[in-house]
C-alpha cells in the first residue's frame, strides 16, 4: 500500500493524514487544528507542522491552498490573509518540515483531481468542471481526465459581480437565503460556465454536496450537463493533495 500525506487548508480548520492512494481513501483518521487567526503564512505553517507531526510522518506532503497557486508559489488570497499573495509556500513548508518534499496545489484543483480519479468524475472524458461552493466558489477544470490548473471560476461576474459573492454558500449563510433562493443563484451560475464551456458533466463539491436533494433538483433546470454531487466529500481536498505530492515525487 503507497502512502503520501494530504493536507488541507481550510478558512476554519487544517486538517490532514496520510492516504492510502490504491483506494483513494485516509489511511488514518484524519487530524485536525483550527486554522489560526489571521491565517498569516507563519501562522498556518504552525497548523501544517502540528498536523503532520501529529503521524510522526516522514515523507511526501501535498498540501492545498485556497487560492492560485503556481510552482508551489501562492498568488492569490480572496479568502485568506493577503500576506500569502507571492509566498513560496513550497519552501515555507518543507523548510518548516525538516526539508520532507512538498507540493502546493489549488484546493478545487485537488478535489477535482481526487473525484476524477476515485469519485463522481471516474471514467469520464470530455469536458468535466467541478464546482466547490464554500467560503469561496472553487472550480476545477478537467478536459479528457487532464487538469487545466487554477481555472478560478468562482470569480467569474455575474450581473456586475464577483460569482462567489453571490452564490457560494457563505452568501447564503450571510444573506439569509432559503434553498430556493440560493439554488436561483446556483442556477444562473451554472448557466454562465455552461455557455463558455459547454461541459459534460459538473460535479458539486464542498460541504454542500452532503444536501445535494435540497438544491441539486432546483439548479437542473435548463442546463444541458449532467450535474452530480462530489462523491469523496470533506476528505476530497487531503486525497488530491496526497495524490498531486505523489505525481511530483515521481517525476
Ligand atoms: C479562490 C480559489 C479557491 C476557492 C475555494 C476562491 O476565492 O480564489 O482559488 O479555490 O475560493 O476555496
Amino acid at each position: 500500500m503507497q502512502q503520501i500525506f494530504g493536507v488541507d487548508i481550510g478558512g476554519s480548520g487544517i486538517k490532514g493524514a496520510p492516504v492510502d492512494l490504491d483506494r483513494g481513501d485516509l489511511a488514518r483518521e484524519r487530524y485536525k487544528v483550527l486554522t489560526p487567526h489571521p491565517a498569516t503564512p507563519e501562522a498556518v505553517a504552525d497548523g501544517v507542522v502540528q498536523v503532520v507531526s501529529h503521524f510522526g510522518w516522514s515523507g511526501p506532503v501535498g498540501v492545498t491552498f485556497p487560492g492560485v497557486v503556481t510552482e508551489g508559489v501562492t498568488r492569490t488570497a480572496a479568502n485568506v490573509d493577503k500576506a500569502w499573495v507571492d509566498v513560496d509556500a513550497r519552501a515555507l513548508l518543507s523548510g518548516r518540515l525538516a526539508g520532507l518534499p512538498v507540493t502546493v496545489l489549488n484546493d478545487a484543483d485537488a478535489a477535482g483531481v481526487a473525484e476524477m480519479t476515485f469519485g463522481a468524475g471516474r471514467g469520464r472524458t470530455g469536458t468535466v468542471i467541478l464546482l466547490t461552493f464554500g467560503t469561496g466558489i472553487g472550480s476545477a477544470v478537467f478536459t479528457d481526465g487532464r487538469l487545466v490548473a487554477n481555472s478560478e471560476l468562482g470569480h467569474l461576474e455575474l450581473h456586475g459581480h464577483d460569482a462567489e459573492k453571490k452564490a457560494s454558500t457563505k452568501a447564503k449563510e450571510d444573506e439569509e437565503l432559503n434553498w430556493e433562493k440560493w439554488a436561483k443563484r446556483v442556477h444562473k451560475y451554472l448557466a454562465h460556465v455552461e455557455m463558455l464551456f459547454s461541459p459534460e458533466l459538473f460535479i458539486i463539491g464542498g460541504g454542500v454536496s452532503r444536501k445535494a436533494d435540497k438544491f441539486l433538483p432546483m439548479v437542473a433546470d435548463g442546463i444541458r450537463a449532467e450535474i452530480v454531487p462530489a462523491a469523496l466529500q470533506n476528505n476530497a481536498g487531503i486525497v488530491g493533495a496526497a495524490m498531486a505530492a505523489r505525481r511530483s515525487a515521481t517525476i
